[in-house]
């Protein structure tokens, strides 16, 4: 059975984090599915189109082998049935997020029987990271080298210049 694993998440921006739980569910599934969430209700610095590309630029080619990069609106369960998933993928850093991440997978459940959520917990090396502490730093004149990819730190100065 071909398994497709989805991976959704706001990407904003993409951390190193992100990709190293990319990376290993793609060890795990046959193909992943990364999913950026539209959220129109939520205000991101990144537009949708360009989450994705920052995306594809920091994924090596050897991880976009069984890796595609999309976006949805909407319930998250719908579109992973519409994209024939068969589990959601999440990243676990510390206990903190575990009520939150606890409550959606639930939630998910209860929508959908058939969709197992499935946690991997982020390498030592990531688990202070948050895309949210990354604009933080940034904004403030802190230096996030190491901490995300290259282009994605070249594109978020461009962007707060910009605001
Ligand atoms: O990276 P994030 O912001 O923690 O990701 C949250 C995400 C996108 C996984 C979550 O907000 C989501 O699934 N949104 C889609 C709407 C939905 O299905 N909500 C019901 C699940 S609680």
């Amino acid at each position: 059975m071909f398994r497709i694993g989805i991976y959704p998440g706001s990407f904003d921006p993409p951390t190193y984090g992100h990709l190293d739980i990319l990376k290993r569910a793609s060890k795990l599934f046959d193909k992943v599915v990364i999913a950026v969430v539209s959220n129109p209700n939520k205000h991101s610095l990144f537009s949708i189109d360009e989450r994705v590309r920052l995306l594809k630029e920091s994924c090596s080619e050897e991880v976009l082998k069984n890796v595609e990069i999309d976006s949805f609106k909407g319930l998250l369960v719908d579109y992973v049935k519409k994209k024939d998933g068969c589990a959601i993928i999440r990243g676990l850093r510390a206990v903190s997020d575990f009520e939150y991440e606890f409550q959606m997978a639930h939630m998910n459940k209860n929508l959908c029987k058939d969709i197992e959520t499935i946690f991997i917990s982020s390498d030592n090396r990531f688990t202070f990271i948050s895309s949210q502490t990354i604009k933080e730093v940034i904004r403030l004149g802190g230096d996030i080298t190491g901490l995300v990819p290259e282009i994605v730190k070249k594109e978020l100065k461009i962007k707060l210049e910009e605001v």
